[in-house]
């Protein structure tokens, strides 16, 4: 026998190979996804896979023994010093034999996929911009003078067949020392993406680098910014926080942050600064968090709306208040994040920030498509991230439809009286009882209600989902009426009905007596809820209509507070159009996980840009029917749509 057949699990992909060829070869030619940084010199460990013997019958082959050769030197070299787990070889060692079945598993596979915790449809699997390469560099020679990085791009061609390499003066400092103390062995982070041009040199170290690469999933909210720290090899989450955006200080919406650009000169500088300080930052704290050195964060991708958008680039969005709202570039941007100021990362690192759809949609709104997958579903789904501003997008394989809602901050317990943040201490669940009226709640951080004897948690305020529920249970408790005013005690029968000034507020939660808080839902609380929630509404029967359908086939509810909010509460206030509870998802922060899917794959990066192309964008602002839609839906749940689900 002079070849063999070789199968590889679990992707199923098989070839017949000389006796004597390497695993990693045949791997390779069968373009099998095995992993490797060293190139084949038994170093890195990437390569391992797992040999199977004795009968398969499902692929056909009984394996011998000896169908893989013995370890080689560098093999046994590698579990001395190392250890390989059992049953484990090194695939650019184990030589081919006889007919095999060799598995991968998963921690070999280079486009690995990530498992999704979230309920999104479109699967994660791993394709890094930034990877490691080892490489051995020709020593300097006086009689064929050449530079050192020149000799590492020669190396790199031959070895990696990378084409071309660009290097900043940074790394360039840092090469010759590395040269040296790597005796001509260095491990470099090159950055590739979809774009193709010269990769870059993002860092260097002598010899094997074992350590891990990093990179930033960033979701650039108005009022919260949330991060993920991922290992850029892996794909897993290694420390996530968020904190509040400090250009609130300048506007709490997104037209008062362009006002204060045109009203005050040298605004939007200010609010560049701002945020690019937060930014700086939140990345020290979570590579605190995460136990590494910010150096080795290589990449952040960054997802906001249009206007945050351009305040980051340091662009006065003065354009964006005013029709025909053009942006500066709705395309994709690959920049250095040190033109962006950041500082707290590795000062090669990269920043991508995903296209935006048009001039109130933005690279959040692409995220959320990145994410959720709409123009790849079989039925028509209507997708809404709930923030201070609504990103919308409604859809199918067919066509896909985006437009933004300014909702205010009121989802987010802004402008609302006993408002405050998901917090622990914040009202989050709530029941009242439709005969008594009474309410029980829950808060953040603590598991029992607030009817349970043992109960005992400090309660704060009320968070945007808590005041969610509070209004569409006060609707079903007969508390409210159908234009959202409050009755009064005569009207309701319950006492928590109080009278202030001429209207009244409902009171849930009454410490004052021993210094706490009095919590109540006012009729101002209510208006600020219907006036969010018309504004939500209305986007997204702007997009029905724009379509020709009245009703949707599911619904999915995304965003750090869509993620809490009750499917049931919001269809009882009218947020969103009816439809079967049971088809009312939350995807979580989908922006969020689009900004990570776009940190983890080049392929990622270029189907959004591809797909970007392809929604149709919705203009809410110009559009007459909005402002009808709007009025219609201040009503709870509305004024004329039927909600048939809810009578159910
Ligand atoms: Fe590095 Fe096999 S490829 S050890």
């Amino acid at each position: 026998m002079s070849d063999a057949l070789v199968i590889f699990t679990p992707s199923g992909k098989r070839g017949r190979f000389a006796l004597g060829t390497p695993v990693l070869t045949a791997a390779r030619q069968l373009g099998v996804d095995l992993d490797s940084v060293c190139g084949g010199r038994g170093i890195c460990s990437k390569c391992q896979i797992t040999p199977g013997y004795g009968d398969f019958s499902k692929h056909g082959v009984h394996v011998a023994a000896d169908a893989l050769s013995d370890w080689n030197a560098v093999e046994q070299r590698y579990h001395d010093k190392r250890g390989l787990k059992s049953g484990r070889r090194l695939g650019c060692q184990a030589q081919i034999m006889g007919d095999v079945v060799i598995d991968v598993p998963a921690e070999s596979q280079l486009h690995k996929q990530v498992i999704r915790k979230d309920a999104g449809t479109r699967p994660m699997v791993m394709d890094p911009a930034t990877r490691l390469f080892f490489v051995e560099v020709t020593e300097p020679d006086m009689h064929e003078p050449s530079g050192d990085l020149e000799r590492l791009a020669a190396a790199l061609r031959a070895q990696w067949d990378v084409p071309e390499i660009s290097m900043g003066l940074d790394v360039l400092r840092k090469l010759q020392p590395a040269l040296r103390a790597g005796q001509w062995q260095v491990t470099i982070a090159l950055f590739s993406d979809h774009s193709g041009g010269a990769a870059q040199v993002l860092d260097i170290w002598p010899g094997l680098y074992e350590g891990a690469l990093y990179g930033l999933a960033i979701d650039l909210g108005s009022t919260t910014i949330a991060a993920h720290l991922c290992d850029l090899q892996g794909g897993q989450v290694v420390a996530s926080a968020g904190i509040m955006n400090p250009q609130i200080r300048f506007g709490e919406d997104l037209m008062s942050r362009v006002s204060y650009a045109m009203m005050n000169p040298g605004g939007d500088v200010d609010m560049t600064r701002a945020v690019r300080e937060a930014l700086d930052t939140l990345i020290a704290e979570l590579a605190a968090d995460a136990g590494c050195n910010a150096r080795q964060i290589m990449e952040t991708v960054i997802v906001c709306n249009p206007v945050m958008h351009h305040l980051l680039l340091g662009v006065d969005p003065v354009e964006l208040g005013q029709a025909p709202f053009a942006l500066a570039t709705s395309g994709a941007l690959s920049l250095r994040a040190a033109e962006l100021d950041l500082t707290a990362l590795n000062p090669a690192a990269r920043a991508y920030l995903l296209p935006c759809i048009a001039g109130h949609v933005g690279a959040d709104a692409a995220a959320v498509a990145l994410s959720e997958a709409p123009e790849q579903s079989d039925d028509l789904v209507l997708i809404v991230d709930v923030g201070t501003n609504a990103e919308i997008l409604l859809g199918d394989k067919r066509r896909v439809l985006a437009c933004s809602s300014p909702t205010g901050p009121a989802f987010e317990g802004a402008q609302i009286s006993s408002g405050q943040r998901a917090a622990p201490g914040a009202i989050e669940r709530i029941e009242i009882d439709p005969d008594t009226k009474e309410p029980r709640f829950r808060v953040i951080g603590s598991e029992l209600w607030s009817d349970d004897p043992e109960f005992n948690a400090n309660v704060t305020g009320i968070c945007g989902s808590g005041i969610i529920e509070a209004v569409a249970e006060m609707r079903m408790a007969g508390l409210v009426d159908n234009s959202g005013l409050i009755g009064s005690y005569e009207q309701t029968g319950t006492w928590r009905s109080v009278a202030e000034g001429r209207t009244h507020s409902y009171l849930i939660h009454d410490a004052s007596a021993t210094g706490g808080p009095r919590i109540t839902v006012t009729q101002g609380d209510i208006r600020a809820i219907q006036l969010a929630k018309s504004a939500l509404y209305a986007g997204a029967r702007l997009l029905m209509d724009e379509i020709g359908t009245d009703t949707v086939d599911r619904i999915v509810l995304a965003g750090a507070f869509g993620a809490h909010i009750s499917p049931k509460h919001a269809m009882v206030l009218g947020m969103i159009p009816d439809a079967h509870l049971d088809r009312v998802t939350s995807a979580g922060n989908a922006a969020g996980t689009g900004a990570r899917m776009a940190l983890c794959s080049k392929a990622a990066r270029a189907g959004i840009e591809r797909t970007v192309t392809r929604i149709h964008k919705v203009e809410t602002a110009i559009e007459p029917r909005f402002q009808e839609h709007f009025v219609a839906a201040n009503a709870l749940p509305h004024a004329t749509a039927p909600f048939p689900e809810l009578s159910r």
